[in-house]
């Protein structure tokens, strides 16, 4: 399947209803590279400065979450951006809570109810419509510099537990996305926005709206056999638990903090 990206068109989306005096991104489009993240620390390594993107029509070697592959034919959105957070190392991970709530907030405001399936992955009718990526480099404890790669279903197949937005639009008279370069601009807007609530806000702000959109809360889970409810997220990115269990005297429901990768969620539908 063949799409072509046009600059001008994503120059305008991003520019519109705002009045930049330094338009701050820095856009690199290519047909074909590796990993859109991959191209973006080579960049960076060359001078690239934050804010830099760099998107691509297809990649031959997409990167996913915890050592995974991201297949990444043509019609797919697959873009990287830059940033420099003044953030400990510690906190690595609000930086992927932050994209996701800013990407699916600035997807409902065009009118595509996307939620979030923690930690990271953006879903559209119990099913994934993407998935967000960070990478960081520390120095000193600090985050020196991240790379926030983004990969949404356009138009490209999907395995069944996933979802394209051409799938999702086609019962729209007019699609609230109608082209990659406003799936594009939305997205990296979005990405502004969350890093916007998390240095402006804080984390306590960005947590509460993460759970809104969040679509695991009162899940049902089992820990080493032991029946548990999702109850939350913590400020690091960790599920939070709720283990019910039976003791002798009285019943105890004490929280377990789950690391993100070390269980998986299953997709549904829900209400957010
Ligand atoms: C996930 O596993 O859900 C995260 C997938 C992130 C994929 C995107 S596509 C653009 C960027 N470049 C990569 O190599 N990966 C991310």
């Amino acid at each position: 399947m063949s799409v072509e990206f046009e600059r001008q068109k994503l120059e305008l989306a991003l520019k519109a209803g705002r009045n930049w005096d330094n338009f701050p991104f820095s856009l690199h489009i290519f047909d074909s590279v590796a990993s859109t993240n991959q191209t973006l620390w080579n960049l960076l390594a060359q001078g690239a400065k934050p804010w830099s993107v760099v998107i691509a029509r297809q990649q031959t070697a997409g990167r996913g979450q915890w050592g995974r592959q991201w297949i990444s034919p043509t019609g797919g959105l697959y873009l990287s951006i830059a940033i420099a957070p003044k953030l400990e190392a510690s906190a690595s991970y609000q930086l992927t809570l932050a994209s996701a709530w800013g990407i699916a907030d600035q997807l409902r405001c065009c009118g595509v109810v996307v939620g979030i399936k923690w930690p990271n992955d953006l879903v559209l009718n119990g099913r994934k419509l993407g998935g967000i990526l960070t990478e960081t480099k520390i120095n000193n404890g600090y985050i020196s510099q991240a790379v926030i790669g983004v990969g949404i279903n356009w138009i490209n197949p999907v395995p069944e537990t996933g979802i394209n937005l051409e799938m999702w639009q086609a019962s729209y008279a007019t699609k609230p996305i109608s082209c990659l370069e406003i799936l594009t601009s939305t997205v990296l807007r979005g990405i502004e926005s969350g890093m916007e609530c998390l240095a402006q806000e804080g984390i306590t702000i960005l947590l509460s709206r993460y759970l809104e959109l969040l679509s695991n809360l009162g899940d049902k889970v089992y820990i080493n056999d032991l029946a548990g409810t999702v109850v939350g997220v913590t400020s690091q990115g960790k599920l939070r638990v709720s283990l019910e269990y039976y003791d002798t005297t009285d019943i105890k429901t004490p929280e377990l903090y789950i690391e993100p990768g070390t269980i998986s969620l299953g997709y549904r539908k829900s209400s957010v």
